[in-house]
C-alpha cells in the first residue's frame, strides 16, 4: 500500500499543464470528493498497525504536493499567458499634446499684426517701482488718477509694486533708447480689484509706443484702423476724447461691431460700438522725464487689454476662466 503510494507522489513530481483545464482536473482527481486522497484515507483501515505511521505521512505529504503543484502551474500560466497577450508592438497610450492658452494666442496675433509695420517687441518687469509705474508717466503722488489704479504693494517708502499697467515699460525703454522708437510691449498687470465676470485683480495688456519727428494724431489713427483691419476684419471707428496722465490728447477707440446676430446686441449693449483701446499722443512731460527733447519729438502711445479682445474673439463670457487652468476650458482652443 505504501509503494501504491509512492507512484502517486512520483506521478504528482512530474505533471505538467498546459491549461488551467488541466489543472482543474488534476486537482479534483486528487483532491476532490471522490478524488484519490479520500479513497487513500478510506484505505487505511486496511494498513497494518505497523505501517499507519509512514503512510498517514505520506498521504498528508502527497496532499500538500498536489497543492502546491497546482499553485505553481496555475501562476506558470498565468504570467506566460499575460505575455501571449501582451502586444509589444502596439501602438502606445496617446499624450494629448497642449495648446496655447487663449491669451496667448491672441498675444502672438497681435504681435505678428504690429511686427509687419515694424515695431519692436520689449518686454519689462511685473515688480515696478514708482516712478517707471506713476511718477513719470505725469502721474505724480496724490494725483487722483492714481486711485484708479490701485494695487498690490510689496514695500511703501520707496514704494515697490506690481505694476498696474504695461505703460510702464514705455518709461523703461524711453530712457534707455534715443528716438526714433516703435515697440509693442505685451504682459501681465495687477490691481486691487473686486473680482468678478468682467473684472480680475489679475489681468494682460499690450503696449505700444511710437516716437519720432513729426508724429501725428493722423499716424496714430491710421495705424489703429490697421489694426482694427487686420485683427476684426473691421476698420469703422470712433475716437472719444478721453483722459490719460501720460497722453495729450487722450482719447478711448470703440469699433463699429455691428448689431447682426443677438451676441452683437448683447456685447455693444445695443449700440453696435464696442470700446477696444485707450491711446493719445505722448504728453511732453512723460518725453521730458525720460530725457528726451519733446520740442523735436513727438510720439503716440496706446494700450489694450488682451482679455477684453480673447473674450470678444472667443465668446468667452467670463474673465476667471483664462485663469483657472481647468482643462475642458483650455482644450477648446487647440
Ligand atoms: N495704461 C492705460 C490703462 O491701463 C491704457 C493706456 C491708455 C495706455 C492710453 C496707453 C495710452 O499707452 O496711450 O488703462
Amino acid at each position: 500500500m505504501i509503494k501504491k503510494l509512492e507512484n502517486h507522489i512520483l506521478y504528482v513530481n512530474k505533471f505538467d499543464a498546459q491549461n488551467i483545464d488541466e489543472i482543474d482536473s488534476f486537482k479534483i482527481k486528487f483532491l476532490g470528493r471522490k478524488g484519490i486522497i479520500n479513497e487513500l484515507f478510506s484505505d487505511f483501515k486496511n494498513v497494518p498497525a505497523d505501517q499507519k505511521k509512514e503512510y498517514g505521512q505520506k498521504i498528508n505529504e502527497l496532499k500538500n504536493l498536489v497543492s502546491d503543484k497546482c499553485e505553481k502551474l496555475t501562476l506558470g500560466i498565468k504570467t506566460s499567458s499575460k505575455s501571449i497577450t501582451e502586444d509589444y508592438t502596439k501602438p502606445g497610450f496617446p499624450i494629448s499634446s497642449g495648446s496655447l492658452h487663449p491669451i496667448t494666442l491672441v498675444k502672438n496675433r497681435i504681435i505678428e499684426i504690429f511686427s509687419k509695420v515694424g515695431f519692436e517687441l520689449s518686454e519689462g518687469p511685473e515688480i515696478e517701482d514708482d516712478w517707471h509705474n506713476f511718477t513719470a508717466l505725469n502721474l505724480p503722488k496724490y494725483h487722483p488718477a492714481r486711485d484708479m489704479q490701485d494695487t498690490f504693494f510689496i514695500k511703501q517708502d520707496p514704494d515697490v509694486l506690481l505694476r498696474t499697467h504695461t505703460s510702464s515699460v514705455q518709461v523703461r525703454y524711453l530712457e534707455d533708447n534715443p528716438p526714433p522708437l516703435k515697440i509693442i510691449s505685451p504682459g501681465r498687470v495687477y490691481r486691487n480689484e473686486a473680482i468678478s465676470s468682467r473684472s480680475h485683480c489679475i489681468f494682460h495688456q499690450i503696449e505700444g509706443i511710437y516716437v519720432d519727428e513729426n508724429v501725428s494724431f493722423a499716424d496714430l489713427k491710421q495705424m489703429i484702423m490697421y489694426f482694427t483691419k487686420s485683427m476684426f476684419g473691421k476698420s469703422k471707428l470712433r475716437f472719444r476724447p478721453s483722459f490719460f496722465p501720460f497722453t495729450e490728447p487722450s482719447a478711448e477707440v470703440d469699433i463699429y461691431w455691428g448689431l447682426e446676430t443677438e451676441t452683437d446686441h448683447r456685447i455693444t449693449k445695443g449700440t453696435g460700438w464696442l470700446e477696444i483701446m485707450g491711446c493719445g499722443m505722448v504728453d511732453p512731460n512723460v518725453l521730458q522725464n525720460c530725457d528726451i527733447d519733446s520740442e523735436k519729438y513727438t510720439g503716440y502711445a496706446f494700450g489694450l487689454g488682451l482679455e477684453r479682445i480673447a473674450m470678444l474673439i472667443y465668446q468667452i463670457p467670463d474673465i476667471r476662466l483664462f485663469f483657472e487652468n481647468d482643462v475642458r476650458f483650455l482644450n477648446q482652443f487647440r
